[in-house]
């Protein structure tokens, strides 16, 4: 099974997004083949959530406040998005990271905060170009996921990782495939340090249906995390029907 998740950033407004999960559940993708999950809006996601219950789409937040309630304006926290039957939440993604400031130790306790709500945290790492400029790529994921998962109790819930290069982000630049399996197997391993199960890696960074199979084909790579290709029905689509056909 290979997974397929939506991030569909702010791209679409709450009309927009209730006809394109309306859009997807009229395929009827093969759960057995593809694990489906988007991450729609906060303002949409209660919508997308009720039409997606008990169909072979998942859904999840794209960032939430570690605190379960409080005097936070602005925010919405993971225990709030569980109530609302959301199974996932996004967590440190590069552009909460690099747009909105979003530090480790942030990252940390938004990640903690899902697993006490038995939401589970797809945790986003990835390096710059700078980064990889300066040879710094492994650095920059250990330090991430040290950050992330040191001493963290799973209390028998889950995370996932997803892989997204900075760089490959949105810009049509995406990582070739037999580096990403070779990072990805790399970060199977240090997360060996950190928990006995094996642990979801996606990839994510300009993919699209051209692409996905050459990713989704290496066994290292259990999935992908899909941006600008996941907010269009006919594109989305034809993604999701290149990974049922692996
Ligand atoms: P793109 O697929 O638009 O490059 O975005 C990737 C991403 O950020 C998914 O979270």
């Amino acid at each position: 099974m290979k997974y397929v998740f939506g991030n569909w950033k702010m791209y679409l407004d709450f009309d927009e997004s209730n006809i394109l999960i309306n859009g997807l559940l009229q395929e009827k993708f093969d759960s057995e083949k593809v694990g489906l999950a988007v991450f729609p809006s906060t303002l949409a996601l209660r919508e997308v959530t009720m039409s997606a219950k008990d169909t072979e789409f998942a859904v999840g937040a794209q960032n939430v406040a570690w605190v379960p309630k409080g005097a936070y304006t602005g925010a919405v926290s993971a225990q709030m998005f569980s109530d609302v039957g959301c199974h996932y939440a996004l967590v440190g993604h590069s552009e909460r990271r690099h747009v909105f400031g979003e530090t480790n130790d942030d990252v940390r306790k938004k990640i903690e905060a899902c697993l006490e709500t038995n939401l589970i945290p797809v945790v986003c790492i990835g390096e710059t170009e700078d980064d990889l400029e300066a040879g710094k790529r492994e650095y920059r994921l250990k330090k991430q996921l040290m950050k992330a998962f040191e001493n963290l109790e799973l209390n028998g819930g889950k995370v996932v990782v997803a892989y997204e290069p900075v760089w490959a982000i949105g810009t049509g630049k995406a990582c070739d495939p037999a580096t990403a399996q070779e990072v990805h197997a790399f970060l199977k391993t240090e997360l060996k340090q950190y928990f006995d199960a094996d642990i979801t890696v996606l990839y994510g960074g300009s993919v699209k249906a051209e692409n996905v199979v050459s990713y989704v084909a290496l066994g290292a790579i259990d999935g992908v995390l899909v941006g600008g290709a996941s907010a269009r029905l006919d594109s989305f689509t034809e993604l999701i029907r290149a990974v049922e056909g692996v």
